[in-house]
């Protein structure tokens, strides 16, 4: 049992992974895509999700930061760039949770400058009602509403990203710390 208040459980994500692993596989079959992980907090999702696919396939991690610490969002920063040529590569972008979009725009620009094949993105969760960047993310975990959540990847002030389950956090004082 989590302490926490459990939004999504560790079994409710492993089978939709499943599924999103069935969907990647047929989408990209007769392909070799470049699968992105955005560190830190895709860690989790993208171990899990490449363990679902059967197609073959490359990593990369990249590391963009814009939130510093806490919930509020700082300056944009490309502190890993991937160390490939992508030219005419099938990427696919691996996301803990597109919030403002601000993030995936940022990087999603700068990747096309280098003519890949084709972008795609695959994200834990969703959080559209926030959008303030316009952003598609072709494969969504789980939809949620604008509350802040930890576990699976997800940190507050780089915390709990270890926890298997997703849960939601009201205020600071919830936490264990
Ligand atoms: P965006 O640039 O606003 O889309 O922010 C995306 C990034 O913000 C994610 O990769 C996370 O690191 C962080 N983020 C947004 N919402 C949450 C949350 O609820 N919990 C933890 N991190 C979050
Ligand atoms: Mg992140």
């Amino acid at each position: 049992m989590s302490k926490y208040k459990v939004v999504l459980s560790e079994e409710q994500i492993q089978s939709r992974i499943k599924e999103l692993g069935a969907q990647i596989n047929r989408d990209y079959k007769g392909k070799t895509p470049v699968v992105i992980c955005m560190l830190k907090g895709a860690i989790v999702f993208f171990s899990d999700v490449v363990r679902c696919l059967d197609i073959p396939l490359t990593m990369e991690f990249v590391r963009l930061s814009s939130y510093k610490n806490g919930t509020t969002s700082g300056d944009m920063e490309l502190i890993t760039d991937i160390d490939i040529d992508i030219t005419g590569k099938d990427l696919l972008i691996i996301e803990d949770v597109v919030d403002s979009g601000k993030t995936l725009s940022f990087f999603i620009e700068l990747l096309k400058k280098r003519n890949p094949a084709s972008v795609k993105i695959c994200a834990f969760l969703d959080k559209p009602e926030r959008r303030t960047v316009d952003v598609k993310v072709d494969y969504v975990g789980f939809r949620v509403e604008c509350g802040f959540v930890i576990g699976y990847g997800l940190d507050y002030a780089e915390r709990f990203r270890e926890l298997p389950y997703l849960a939601e956090i009201n205020s600071p004082e919830d936490l264990d710390m």
